[in-house]
């Protein structure tokens, strides 16, 4: 059982304040107990500091995300594409120092009331791995041992069910908590979707009716790619958010 009887879970926020308010008052609106945050606050958006600011506020916790870690250079970008990287020294060029040491406080992991939560995925989280496959799940549900692993990165939502270790990956996004299950779960992504749905995303889990739901909601796209032309960040970066790629 949970202390918490609602919680709201996001992640990849990547500087997308019109993005992160929609989510931070749908889940006011939802009433939850608690939220938290699976990483990349920062990188391709362009209010870094807003987003780190208004996560400072909420008091809650956050993970360490690849491009959290890529503006502090403490991991390798030399996978990153050139958008990515010119993100990456705009985001460093912006970032107060408060916000800084901010992101530097961020932990790899976060455990609380059987909810496991890593940016990346629980086999190695500093490799930023993504789980895109059945078999890279299965793998990864033998690196954590709560009922329930949060995750974001690859900014494509799944619920992934674990009975007696046979997996299952229902389509809707409203799934029952039931006894002798894990769930191994990617949030989506707040700021910069990539699975054809421009809308926000974000996760409730409702300890209360058993359920867990991804939700979706519409934002001001336009006021979100506006301020990244206006900035001078790559236009891909701001034309991807109109398609959810
Ligand atoms: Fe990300």
């Amino acid at each position: 059982m949970s202390e918490y009887k609602r919680v709201g879970i996001f992640s990849d926020i990547h500087a997308n304040l019109h993005a992160l308010q929609a989510v931070l008052s749908a889940l006011d609106n939802e009433k939850v107990d608690s939220i938290f945050c699976c990483g990349d606050i920062v990188g391709y958006g362009a209010f870094p500091n807003e987003c780190c600011d208004l996560l400072r506020e909420r008091k809650c916790p956050v993970i360490a995300g690849n491009h959290d870690h890529a503006v502090l250079n403490i991991t390798d970008t030399s996978y990153f594409n050139d958008v990515a990287k010119n993100a990456v020294t705009w985001t460093r060029g912006k970032l107060t120092l408060e916000n800084e040491e901010y992101l530097r406080s961020l932990p790899l992991t976060y455990k609380d009331n059987n909810m496991f939560f890593v940016h990346a995925s629980p086999d190695n989280p500093q490799e930023w791995n993504y789980i895109l496959t059945m078999g890279e799940a299965r793998h990864n549900f033998r690196h954590f041992e709560e009922k329930f692993c949060f995750i974001g990165h690859s900014h494509q939502p799944f619920i992934i069910v674990n009975y007696q270790d046979e997996l299952s990956c229902p389509e809707a996004p409203e799934v029952d908590i039931l006894e002798n299950r894990r769930y191994l779960i990617n949030v989506g992504s707040v700021g910069q979707p990539r699975d054809r749905n421009p809308n926000t995303c974000f996760l409730i889990l409702d300890f209360e009716n058993s359920k867990i739901t991804l939700k979706r909601i519409p934002y001001n796209i336009r006021a979100a790619q506006d301020a990244i032309i206006a900035a001078g960040l790559a236009r891909e970066l701001a034309e991807r958010l109109s398609y959810g790629w």
